[in-house]
């Protein structure tokens, strides 16, 4: 529906925001949740393309937390075994899962070239950010 595409779009814009004012969000994300399937579906994202648009829950990063609801920051990737590369350039990952009326639909993922840049604040910043985007769901 048209609904479904201006949504996709608004997120879009939200990824180009995040990735165009803070230096070390190289690439930024949103999956969601088929409950069904799995499976994490790309619906919106800014950076490089990747291969990686669906994912089965468990595997890599972003599968760890659909199953985890906790979030995820990955200081070096090489130190991950169950780790999706996208870029030989991604040093660092974070994930942040995203709830809807309590139920974890989804995650914001962030890939970045330096190692090890993400904090507290980043965490919390992109709580408020899944929060945002929860509202337009
Ligand atoms: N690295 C992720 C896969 C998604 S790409 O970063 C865009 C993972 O391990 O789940």
């Amino acid at each position: 529906s048209s609904t479904t595409i201006d949504t996709e779009d608004k997120m879009t814009q939200v990824c180009e925001v995040l990735q165009n004012s803070i230096s070390y969000y190289d690439w930024v994300g949103f999956y969601f949740a088929n409950e069904t399937e799995k499976t994490l579906h790309l619906k919106a994202f800014a950076g490089e393309p990747t291969d990686h648009t669906v994912i089965p829950f468990g595997k890599g990063i972003c599968g760890q937390v659909a199953v985890s609801n906790q979030n995820f920051v990955v200081e070096d990737v090489k130190a991950q075994d169950n780790y999706i590369a996208c870029s030989i350039y991604v040093k660092a990952e974070i994930v942040i899962p995203l709830f809807k009326d309590g139920k974890n639909i989804g995650q914001i993922d962030i890939d970045s070239h330096t190692i090890d840049p993400f904090t507290k604040e980043d965490e919390t910043f992109l709580e408020w950010v899944n929060k945002q985007v929860a509202e337009i769901l």
